[in-house]
């Protein structure tokens, strides 16, 4: 079998893949260590012009090299927290209002791109399969094409594409989507986002798309597909388990006094809804007394891209909200949000989930959503809590057993929280059981697996056959 080459933006290090990492690392690593490869992509360092010049540094794991770059301050601002992180993610993630566009920026991310691709290139073999992630990376396969390499090229996207109309208020789209156009294989994660792409491609690429994937513009010939991220559900139960009689876990169930509980993590980030969700936890009190004083939103919300301006107004929106709500409704011995901007291991949010009896996961736009599948599998099958997901999270396709709301919908998500909290156990092992089904079906195996056997299966003479 050929090499596999991973790019994305983030590397996760040697240790991190033996257990700290998501289970998205986790399942790209296995990946590189059947075929073995090279996992390469940017270091999470700012550094000087000379450092970041010096060329990768490699780290070893068996048959995976780990080669990780650092970036200059200048790139750092024009290509992560400029055109990645203050254009293309609001934009991808229906926020025009949210989102700048400078050329300078864009330029940036382009000349970035390239930058890393002329780094890769020299740790590239000819029959490498290379499997480029998200879209910080867009650019990355044309820039090694302009650079003569013909190897097999998939790009995945972790987030929503967004339908044409959105998409044109970025400038330079027509660049983008011509940038995908040179990858053999384009993975997004639903229907939704595929038909968006194909439906650029007619009405504003003059290309052709059929509804199989293939794909014709540009003066290329692709495959799209749908590859839905999952998790390995198994290791997710075993990990609530593992942690449910740790001293955290404890110390919690001991403060809630009896209370029920209802969980959310996400990064603090303005895509995932948590003003929406605070206010439907505030009018779920307001409309129902009986509940003040019995139920606590643990809301775990890490900081992430804090320099990136509309980050800071998010934060500080949901610090105002928290207090607010808080202030409303606390008693000496109660308080109704616990807010948290601190990072937990990963087993610790596991074990909590299986403690709580709600999962609100309640995006206004989300790729696919990995906690709404972790809260599910983390759950006892005995007496499992209820999945409340967004209808705008990818995962809301496959997670029939959830109660779907509309994060727009402050009174419609308060409904769902007092129907959730009072269902009975009859029904809430039927959900559970149903987004099981789900979960088993597309776990995380399924979709590397599947991208990866399209990618493989790429027809040469669609391509020319030399590799560099
Ligand atoms: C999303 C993106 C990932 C990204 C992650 C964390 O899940 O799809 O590509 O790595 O957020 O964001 P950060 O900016 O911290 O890498």
């Amino acid at each position: 079998m050929s090499r596999l080459v991973v790019v994305s933006n983030r590397v996760a290090s040697p240790t991190e893949t033996k257990g700290s990492a998501g289970g998205l690392a986790v399942g790209v690593f296995g990946a590189l260590k059947d075929s073995g490869g090279v996992w390469f992509g940017w270091s999470g360092d700012v550094v000087s012009d000379s450092v970041a010049n010096q060329g990768p540094k490699l780290e070893q794991d068996g048959a995976v090299t780990f080669a990780t770059v650092g970036l200059p301050k200048k790139d750092y601002d024009q290509y992560y927290r400029g055109f990645s992180n203050a254009t293309l993610w609001p934009v991808f993630h229906y926020r025009n209002d949210l989102a700048v566009y400078d050329r300078d920026e864009y330029a940036g991310y382009r000349r970035v791109n390239s930058w890393l691709a002329h780094r890769a290139i020299k740790l590239l073999q000819p029959d490498d399969v290379i499997w480029v992630h998200d879209y910080h990376l867009i650019p990355f396969g044309e820039a090694l094409r302009s650079e003569g390499v013909t190897n097999r090229m998939g790009f995945f996207l972790h987030i929503p594409f967004p339908s044409p109309q959105i998409l044109l208020n970025i400038p330079p789209h027509e660049e983008l989507v011509k940038s995908l156009c040179c990858y053999d294989v384009v993975g997004f994660q639903t229907p939704g986002d595929q038909t968006a792409f194909h439906d650029y491609i007619v009405r504003h690429a003059h290309g052709k798309a059929s509804p199989d994937g293939e794909v014709e513009a540009f003066g290329r010939k692709l495959k799209t597909g749908v590859y839905r991220i999952g998790i390995f559900p198994d290791e997710i139960a075993e990990q609530a388990t593992r942690g449910e009689a740790r001293q955290d876990v404890m110390d919690l169930k001991q403060s809630l006094e009896g209370r029920k509980l209802i969980m959310s993590v996400d990064r603090l980030d303005y895509s995932k809804g948590l003003v929406e969700r605070f206010k439907a936890f505030e009018h779920f009190l307001e409309k129902s007394p009986e509940w003040r004083g019995n139920v606590t939103l643990v809301q775990i919300a890490p900081p992430t891209r804090s320099d990136v301006d509309t980050y800071q107004q998010i934060r500080h929106n949901l610090e105002y909200e928290a207090g607010r709500i808080n202030g409303r409704y606390s008693g000496l011995d109660y308080t109704p949000i616990r807010y948290m901007n601190q990072r937990y291991d990963r087993w610790k949010l596991m074990s909590l989930f299986r403690e709580s009896q709600i999962g609100l996961v309640t995006p206004l736009r989300d790729g696919m959503n990995l906690v709404a599948k972790e809260y599910v599998a983390a759950q006892n099958p005995d007496d499992p809590g209820v999945l409340v997901l967004s209808q705008f999270a990818g995962a809301a396709d496959e997670m029939t057993g959830a109660l779907l709301v509309n994060p727009h919908d402050i009174v419609g998500m308060s409904e769902a929280i007092g129907r959730a909290l009072s269902m009975p156990l009859a029904e809430r092992r039927e959900r559970y059981e149903a987004n099981m089904v789900m979960l088993r079906k597309y776990d995380l195996g399924v979709w590397r697996d599947s991208f990866l056997a399209d990618l493989r299966g790429v027809k040469l003479n669609k391509r020319p056959a030399s590799s560099k």
